[in-house]
């Protein structure tokens, strides 16, 4: 399912659009959800995104005096998570290109006394030298990007020959768990942020954009061709989510 670069339309969740109307679209869905981001993210993973995260800073291994690139960070908890590897000697710059998401992500930083440089930045056109970075990671937020070739592309030119970059994204579920998985998604989904955040529509388009997103098999194919060497596919709750660990060449 990867997009095809010279379409004048792409997908935003089941519906077609306008390739330059999707970043629109996108950015109007976290302008809307920012505010009950975390508390959504809480629930509607029954806490689950914690350990999702956690693992990808396992898997990352961040070591003291690394500099960090986190895109589509947010609320920031993996720039958070790293913040705590690098010491005093490295950085971590926590990035997104939606003003209200990195505001919040910034003010939960400062609340825990973390100072790191927050960056307004699209994905797909980054603000920095090649090869600059020992590891980029992008949670969560790959599924929003409307050309993800152009962004993985960003990823690979800024990270040093050998730098690892995490991909946590929603994936393909195992096939017995599709059913449920579907009901939860399409009828629990919504309902929830409807109650919570009053907005039954945002959690509409992350159940689809879901189930437009490459399976892990396309993504692996996608990081290769961008330039990682070798792509571990971590399946993580059956395939609800995978983490992507590329090593740049
Ligand atoms: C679901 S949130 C993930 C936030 C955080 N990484 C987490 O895991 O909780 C997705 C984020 O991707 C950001 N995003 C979407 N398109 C982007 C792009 N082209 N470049 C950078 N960030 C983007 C959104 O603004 C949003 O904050």
């Amino acid at each position: 399912m990867s997009e095809t670069p010279e379409k004048d339309s792409t997908h935003f969740g089941f519906e077609e659009v306008p390739v330059g109307d999707k970043a629109r679209r996108v950015r109007g869905v976290f302008d809307t959800v920012a505010d009950k981001y975390d508390v959504m993210n809480d629930l509607m993973s029954l806490g689950l995104h914690r350990v999702w995260k956690s693992y990808t800073v396992a898997v990352a291994q961040v070591r003291d005096g690394e500099h960090v690139l986190d895109i589509a960070a947010g609320t920031g908890d993996l720039t958070r998570a790293f913040a705590r590897c690098v010491g005093p000697g490295g950085m971590v710059v926590h990035s997104d290109i939606n003003e209200a998401m990195l505001r919040r992500g910034r003010e939960r930083l400062e609340d825990e006394g973390l100072i790191v440089p927050s960056l307004l930045a699209d994905a797909q056109a980054l603000p920095f030298g090649d090869a600059v970075f020992d590891v980029v990671s992008v949670a969560f937020g790959l599924r929003n990007m409307t050309r993800k070739e152009a962004a993985l592309a960003e990823m690979a030119r800024v990270l040093k020959p050998g730098g690892r970059l995490l991909v946590l994204e929603f994936s393909k579920v195992a096939a017995p768990l599709a059913p449920a998985y579907d009901w939860y998604s399409f009828n629990v989904l919504p309902r929830l942020g409807q109650w919570i955040a009053g907005d039954a529509k945002s959690y509409r388009y992350l159940a689809e954009s879901i189930r437009m997103h490459p399976d892990q098999a396309t993504l692996k194919s996608m990081m290769k061709a961008a330039g990682f060497a070798h792509v571990d596919v971590h399946d993580l709750g059956a395939g609800v989510v995978a983490l992507h660990a590329g090593i740049r060449c």
